[in-house]
């Protein structure tokens, strides 16, 4: 797919061959020399509506955006837009579309990233739409499997925790798609995947749903640990009742392959013991550093002028 002036609106857009392109953007990116990075984007804008709490996609966007010469601006909560007197979705997308080069959108709603590319004449970059897609993270989490695992195709890989609200669960499976991995999908009953999705993923991915992580602890080279989405369980006993399902800790890595990694696409809650942090198998801080090397290499095949 052609990179430059492209959306990032969903994982699915991209096959194997856009994501190694990111990938070996990423490792150019990563080793050149700052002076040459801070052109890749320079005097490009990119703009952020944030209508949905953020530590790291808007922090990493807004770091691999000045990585690249760039510079951001925008909205980081609901509270502080126009949105809040009741402007719709559409005029806000349109004014920004007007100030910046490019916009990243996190929003409640499935579909708004898709809506605001329609609107947009600008790229638009999905931060994370409803319990829907999460692309950005997804190509973050399979650079991460290719640098501390060496590669993707292969491994067995465990998705465990929320795997119905869990949004970035959808994105990192339809990237997985484009692998040949084996998957578990370890989740309590009620958080199982949702069904709607299941056809697409299976068309692309043998999986193994269970609900016991110990079934399968053994066999994974990839721990990755998602935390029980509360702010999207319509009912909190409902919550209640799954929270703290699944803690990985000193006692699970004694059951863990020697070289397998923990990952977690961050915040955690309760789902990864502290004492986990400090041991080789704790990627995810690695991880969250590859978020914004990857999103340096994506904002700069978008809005660069090539030579990358
Ligand atoms: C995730 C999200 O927003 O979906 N956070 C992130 O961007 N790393 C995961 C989560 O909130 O649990």
């Amino acid at each position: 797919m052609e990179m430059r002036g492209a959306d990032v609106t969903s994982i699915r857009d991209f096959g194997r061959g856009d994501l190694e392109e990111i990938f070996a953007a990423t490792d150019r990116i990563t080793d050149m020399e700052p002076g040459r990075r801070r052109q890749l984007c320079a005097g490009k804008s990119l703009g952020y509506l944030f209508f949905e709490p953020s530590t790291r996609t808007r922090l990493s966007f807004e770091a691999a955006m000045a990585s690249v010469g760039g510079t951001s601006f925008g909205i980081s909560d609901k509270e502080s837009s126009s949105a809040q007197k009741g402007e719709s979705l559409a005029d806000v997308v349109r004014m920004m579309s007007i100030y910046s080069d490019a916009m990243v959108l996190r929003h409640s709603l499935d579909g708004s990233s898709r809506f605001a590319a329609q609107v947009s004449d600008k790229p638009v970059i999905n931060g994370g739409s409803g319990t829907e897609e999460h692309p950005t993270q997804a190509i973050q989490d399979l650079y991460t499997m290719r640098k501390v695992c060496g590669k993707i195709d292969g491994l067995t890989i465990g998705i465990v925790g929320d795997l119905k609200y869990g949004r970035t669960v959808y994105s990192l499976l339809h990237g997985l798609g484009n692998y040949d991995v084996n998957v578990y999908l370890v989740s309590p009953e009620s958080l199982r995947i949702r069904a709607d999705s299941v056809y697409d993923i299976k068309k692309k991915t043998e999986y193994v749903e269970s609900d016991n992580l110990n079934e399968c602890i053994d066999a994974l080279d990839v721990v990755y640990v998602t935390r029980v989405q509360r702010e999207r369980f319509p009912d909190v006993e409902e919550y209640l009742k799954v929270r703290g399902s699944y803690v990985i800790g000193a006692d699970m890595l004694k059951k863990m392959k020697e070289k397998a990694v923990v990952m977690h696409p961050l915040p955690r809650v309760d789902e990864i013991a502290p004492e986990v942090d400090s041991t080789p198998a704790a990627r995810y801080f690695e991880q969250a550093r590859y978020g914004m090397d990857t999103r340096a290499a994506l904002l700069a095949l978008i809005l660069g002028d090539g030579d990358l």
